[in-house]
């Protein structure tokens, strides 16, 4: 394990002079893009490599255009962020959900999500945020497809060695009910069961790897983390590509409540979590407990 390998996930909102708490993820907030370096510092401080990025904008709409706005709130914050705090590694989100009036990732025909129109769209977002600064995408929205029109578009524009992460396991989950809250990005109707994967299923999570690295990933992700590291392991042991896993908003939440109530020790469940996803085959690991991860790697508790 080695602190370079963490990811902080983390929300910047349209604004000025705001840091607020996140009600259902305590400890975590919603910044501003002036107040942003502050928790940049920290990670920087602490060890902890990369910082990804998701924008939550003042206006949104059924085509989610400030997603690949170029003054829209993650292109402002990105470039803010690569010159105010440039030690750290920087991951753009690519997705829809937090930009559209629906919440839904894509493009909607009726009451569906329209997978190959919003594939142009994805591919802008990705463009957008590579040129405000962005070191790697990582499309989080399941669409078909998408890697492969991602990479064309960066590599039309010359951006050939920027690395795409996928998000190529991700399951449709209840563990990601916190994040939904912090960005409002819930669907308005329906579910994302058509676009992510029904949790019952393990041959297609390796299908989707497989699909995304002949599409031109460099990084597959599993996600949420935790409930999740038989695939780790098996798409590990069947591909030649770095695996990243998530431990998402719903992790952090169940943890932060019972040690809350007294009915956990955090420290030694955050720890436990972490190195079982490294034991799994992790090599990269996105945590909202990045800081104490890596302070907990510091002490020797963990490594
Ligand atoms: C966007 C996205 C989501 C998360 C990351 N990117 C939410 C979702 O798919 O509904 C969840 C992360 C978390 O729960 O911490 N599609």
């Amino acid at each position: 394990m080695d602190k370079s390998s963490l990811v902080y996930p983390m929300f910047v909102k349209d604004g000025e002079n705001i840091k607020e708490e996140i009600p259902t993820m305590p400890g975590q907030f919603r910044y501003s893009i002036d107040r942003m370096p502050e928790i940049l510092n920290e990670m920087a401080d602490a060890g902890v490599g990369s910082v990804m990025l998701f924008g939550i904008p003042d206006h949104k709409d059924s085509r989610g255009s400030q997603a690949y706005a170029c003054d829209g709130i993650i292109q402002r914050a990105l470039e803010k962020a690569k010159k105010e705090v440039p030690d750290l590694f920087y991951i753009g989100d690519v997705c829809m959900c937090e930009y559209t009036s629906h919440g839904h990732c894509g493009i909607l025909q009726g009451e569906y999500v329209d997978n190959d129109l919003t594939l142009e769209k994805l591919a802008q977002i990705a463009l957008s945020q590579v040129q405000a600064g962005a070191d790697m995408v990582a499309p989080s929205d399941m669409m078909d497809g998408r890697i492969h029109a991602i990479r064309k578009e960066l590599d039309r524009n010359g951006y050939v060695t920027t690395p795409i992460m996928s998000y190529a396991v991700k399951y449709a989950s209840a563990f990601y009910g916190p994040f939904r809250d912090a960005a409002g990005s819930a669907p308005a109707f329906g579910d994302r069961k058509s676009y992510q994967m029904d949790y019952h299923n393990r041959r297609e999570g390796m299908k989707e790897a497989l699909l995304d690295i002949q599409e031109g990933a460099d990084i597959i992700m599993v996600k949420p983390a935790m409930t999740y590291l038989d695939m780790v392991r098996e798409i590990k042991d069947a591909t030649h590509v770095p695996m990243a896993a998530y431990s998402v908003s719903g992790e952090y939440a169940m943890v932060k409540a019972g040690a809350q109530l007294g009915y956990i020790d955090e420290a030694a469940i955050i720890c436990e979590m972490a190195v079982s996803a490294y034991r799994a085959g992790v090599d990269i690991y996105m945590s909202y407990s990045a800081k104490e991860i890596a302070q907990y790697m510091d002490e020797g508790r963990i490594g």
